[in-house]
């Protein structure tokens, strides 16, 4: 991997919610911003559904990683990539149809990104790698920000790097959670490509050093 091949994507879960515009503004150096969309249900949180990220797709300077933490995607899915967001993720824990969804999605013109809790395993995905376009591998549980890194998915994300190598797959690997300049060498190093950061780049005086920093030091432990 080389710095190019890497993507930051901030997650606006850290940004101040009444003053969107701005916010977006300041993480216009970002590869995609975030958009972690929660329904009281699947997670314990509640955020904003598809009129918001309607609005934030009209603002954002970058386009948009759409994480849905939502029960029943297979209904809900199709309408956020419908809005234009470049990557719509949804759980596998929370799909009943995983891979029919993620077709839907492709078809719609969203990358489409399957996610997994930290107890959930990722072997089921080796068989089905090239029906998605990202696999994201959560370091938290789901549905909060500013949570401690779990050190402990590594070695789950290092298989799924692996195998991904060996079936030739241009899937791209993310993490979500806890990531920070003195955590994000750990998961480059694991195999992940695409890094979420919600505390560490919206908490930051200079949210777009913030960003260069943790570009920089992902591409010095690039896999
Ligand atoms: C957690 C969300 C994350 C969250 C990350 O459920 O999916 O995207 O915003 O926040 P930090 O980077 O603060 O852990
Ligand atoms: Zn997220």
């Amino acid at each position: 991997m080389t710095g190019d091949d890497l993507r930051i994507n901030p997650s606006i879960l850290a940004a101040d919610f009444v003053n969107m515009q701005a916010e977006l503004a300041r993480i216009a150096t970002a590869d995609f911003v975030h958009v972690d969309v929660m329904d009281n249900h699947f997670v314990p949180n509640l955020t904003f559904g598809p009129q918001m990220v309607e609005r934030i797709q009209a603002t954002s300077p970058v386009p948009l990683d759409v994480h849905l933490m939502i029960t029943d995607p297979d209904r809900w899915a199709p309408g956020y990539a419908e809005i234009g967001a470049a990557s719509v993720t949804f759980h596998l824990e929370a799909a009943s149809d995983p891979v029919a969804l993620a077709r839907r999605l492709r078809q719609i013109g969203a990358r489409a990104g399957v996610a997994v809790k930290p107890a959930t395993p990722v072997d089921g995905l080796f068989d089905v790698l090239d029906e998605f376009d990202q696999i994201l591998v959560m370091t938290v549980e789901p549905g909060f920000g500013g949570q401690s890194f779990m050190a402990d998915q590594m070695p789950k994300l290092a298989r799924l790097s692996d195998e991904a190598r060996r079936r030739g797959s241009q899937v791209w690997l993310q993490v979500d959670g806890g990531i920070a300049e003195s955590t994000i060498a750990q998961a480059a190093e694991a195999g992940a490509d695409t890094f979420v950061a919600g505390s560490a780049v919206f908490g930051a005086d200079d949210p777009g050093q913030a960003i260069a920093a943790l570009r920089g030091v992902a591409a010095a432990h690039r896999h």
